[in-house]
């Protein structure tokens, strides 16, 4: 089934955590690339890099000649060394470093990057509607927050809540395990994020999927990893039966779940990027997606 070019902008983003490891002239081609494929969405963090991804992304948009209004950026604070901040002063100072380091006036997304124990709904409140006033931030979200943390912070909140960024993909299965799992005595019923993506379909949040080909917390990449031998015997025929790579179906399973997430592709390689953008143009039918969620290792009852 082939997708139109709209729906193709609006579900692939390209994750620019490792755009620091690139030369300035690698990322332009990287760029390149990424618009070539239909790929408006870029993610950032103020911490990617120490902020030189998104020194080197503005440098490359510069050459590149593209407009601001034509793209969607974000960016996300909060994380600071050893401790996380959602204090009103260090997310506005943060918007200002990040805006400055990208070369822009505005912000199209601010997400907070990880949940705060000691956030203060108040102080965020404070801060969100002076960057909305202030013209520097259009739109809010958060990343790794669970339910009740999503509530807490809109209880305080003048905006929606409209994004939630958390990790996803065939090797980190959490987020629906203990739904499709649900009254069994097996692991992955066990509840860890508090129903987080069917809460956010339910209240209007848009789900992010970070690292979608990463497994455990930064310990990999599954492709062809030996680790995943039946999960890339699964991925490697579809990719034959769909005339792709075997990334794209990965990509494709996330797709497929109707929630409607956008995926955030971290390839920093421009002929890798343009593969797993063919995801966007297939559709897995119920028998090949549940196929590829056993593959990964994860028990049906
Ligand atoms: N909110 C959060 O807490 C959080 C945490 C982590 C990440 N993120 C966001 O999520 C984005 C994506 O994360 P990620 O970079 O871990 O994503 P990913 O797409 O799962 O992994 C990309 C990495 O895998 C490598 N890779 C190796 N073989 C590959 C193959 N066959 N196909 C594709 N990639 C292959 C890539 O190398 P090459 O570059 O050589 O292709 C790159 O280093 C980040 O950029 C960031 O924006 C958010």
């Amino acid at each position: 089934m082939t997708l139109s070019a709209t729906e193709i902008d609006d579900r692939l983003m390209l994750g620019c955590w490792r755009l620091h490891e690139r030369t300035p002239q690698q990322i332009t081609v990287l760029l390149q690339s990424a618009l070539e494929s239909g790929i408006r969405q870029f993610d950032h963090a103020d911490i990617y890099g120490g902020g030189e991804s998104e020194r080197r992304f503005a440098q490359s948009l510069r050459t590149l000649g593209c407009p601001r209004e034509s793209i969607i950026i974000q960016s996300k604070c909060g994380i600071r060394d050893g401790h996380y901040d959602s204090s009103a002063g260090h997310i506005l100072a943060s918007v200002d470093g990040i805006l400055d380091r990208l070369g822009t006036d505005y912000l199209d997304t601010l997400l907070l990057h990880r949940p705060d124990a000691l956030m203060e709904p108040a102080e965020v409140a404070e801060a969100f509607s002076r960057l909305q006033a202030a013209g520097k931030v259009r739109r809010f979200g958060v990343s790794n927050f669970r339910p009740m943390q999503i509530e807490l912070l809109q209880s305080a909140l003048e905006q929606p809540l409209c994004v939630n960024q958390v990790q996803f993909g065939l090797a980190h299965t959490g987020p629906i395990d203990a739904a499709l799992q649900a009254n069994t005595g097996f692991d992955g019923g066990i509840d860890r994020d508090g129903s987080v993506i069917d809460f956010c379909r339910m209240n209007g949040l848009r789900v992010q999927a970070w690292s979608p080909l990463q497994f455990g917390m930064f310990a990999g990449n599954f492709l062809g990893h030996p680790d995943f031998a039946e999960l890339n015997h699964a991925l490697n025929t579809l990719a034959q039966i769909y005339g792709c790579s075997a990334g794209a179906i990965a990509i494709a399973w996330i797709l497929r779940h109707p929630a409607g997430m956008q995926v955030l592709l971290g390839s920093t390689d421009p002929q890798r990027l343009k593969q797993l953008s063919a995801a966007a143009t297939i559709r897995l039918p119920r028998e090949h997606w549940y196929a590829l969620y056993r593959s990964a290792g994860n028990r049906l009852p």
